[in-house]
């Protein structure tokens, strides 16, 4: 049994994942740090830094336990190098090195807005490129076009803020705290989006934003002043929330065929649709989604646990998108991969990977990795 063992911690989740053929989750346990931070109103980077560090050991064993397995059975190791906190990425890259070193294992760097990606092959295993991504987190609204595995086109994406941080920063003005995301959700339900209307944004092309949206709601708020009532709080989530989704749903509609077209096999390209990251946990983009690529394309949402931060997500990535077993880091240039070579060109992407037991550390961490 050669397995994959995933490490992801590049923000406020520390999460350790074991899976079989990059499709097949075996374990993927979660320690969300939620309690830590709220006090703060949001994430502090050097506590969650260390408390990646102190709990990455016991959730590792965890994580072996669960998927009654060890690490024998374990034929790579994946961790994120970016995009994420450079403190919590250096944690994460540092514990699977020496587990590497320790194990005679190759290690393999991976792309977080890859690995959103990849959390739909271990919801419908038999999903294969090319498929139409829309990855909604705290820091992305990206349209991006997957033609095969490895391969990440972007075509669409926010101007401003990203869908996730507007749900936090809106959550925030109507007094739900940290984190904002969820709290809005649960607000939203027993809210009506039609009392008290916020505008939708709509840019021309693909592109979104939200800041507009969120200065709206700031306006609202105020006007209302200390008149504000529980269920005026509820409608304007209910509103901001349809008004995020709607938004995001407008431009994936605008990439897909209309069912007549499918109907007559005129659509052409587009028949996978992924919606993913922890935005796609949101109820009502969940419901609408599934209303708007009904009869057009085939839709994988994974399920809540696997649309936020988590490792599973990351060695399937590490193990679909990357090159075979054993090739060395993709470094630009006659195939050296001496860290000094890699500092020079670093490789394309997410697959950085060790030869394993390697004396150097060639998995390097980039907070603001984009999409290649
Ligand atoms: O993918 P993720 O876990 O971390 C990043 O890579 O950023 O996404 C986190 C974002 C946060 O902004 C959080 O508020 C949002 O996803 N989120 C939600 C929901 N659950 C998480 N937003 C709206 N509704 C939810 N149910
Ligand atoms: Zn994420």
């Amino acid at each position: 049994m050669a397995l994959t063992l995933g490490i992801e911690t590049s923000c406020d989740e520390t999460s350790v994942a074991l899976v079989e053929n990059g499709r097949r989750v075996l374990a993927n346990v979660i320690h969300s740090q939620v309690d830590l931070h709220r006090e703060f109103g949001g994430v502090v980077p050097e506590l969650a830094a260390r408390d990646h560090l102190e709990r990455l050991p016991n959730l590792l064993d965890l994580a072996f336990e669960q998927a009654g397995a060890g690490p024998d059975d374990v034929g790579l190791i994946a961790v994120t190098r970016g995009p994420g906190l450079a403190g919590c990425l250096l944690v994460g890259v540092g514990v699977a090195e020496g587990l590497g070193a320790a194990w005679s294992r190759p290690v393999s760097g991976v792309n977080h807005l890859w690995g959103h990606i990849y959390a739909a092959m271990l919801t419908r295993p038999e999903l294969e490129p090319p498929l139409l991504g829309l990855v909604v987190s705290g820091a992305h609204s990206d349209l991006v076009r997957m033609p095969e595995h490895g391969r990440f086109e972007v075509i669409g994406r926010t101007r401003d803020d990203a869908a996730g941080e507007a749900f936090d920063k809106a959550a925030r003005m109507l007094g739900l705290g940290y984190p904002g995301g969820p709290a809005l959700d649960r607000l939203a339900r027993s809210g009506n989006p039609n009392r008290r209307r916020l505008p939708r944004p709509s840019l021309a092309g693909l592109e979104y934003s939200f800041s507009g949206l969120k200065t709206a709601l700031l306006y609202r708020l105020r006007d209302l002043g200390r008149d504000v009532t529980d269920q005026d709080r509820a409608d304007l989530a209910a509103a901001f929330e349809q008004s995020v989704v709607e938004s995001l749903l407008e431009k994936l509609d605008q990439c897909l065929p209309t069912r007549g077209e499918v109907a007559r096999r005129a659509g052409g390209g587009i028949q996978e649709v992924v919606i993913c990251g922890g935005v796609a946990a949101n109820t009502l983009l969940r419901r609408r989604a599934a209303e708007v690529v009904s009869g057009r394309a085939r839709l994988t949402m994974p399920p809540p646990e696997l649309c936020t931060d988590n490792a599973a997500m990351i060695a399937a990535a590490a193990q679909l998108a990357s090159p075979p077993r054993g090739e060395v880091a993709r470094s630009a240039g006659g195939g050296s991969h001496s860290p000094a070579a890699q500092l020079a060109s670093p490789p394309r992407g997410e697959v950085a990977r060790s030869a394993g037991g390697g004396s150097h550390s060639p998995i390097q961490v980039d907070p603001s990795l984009g999409w290649d």
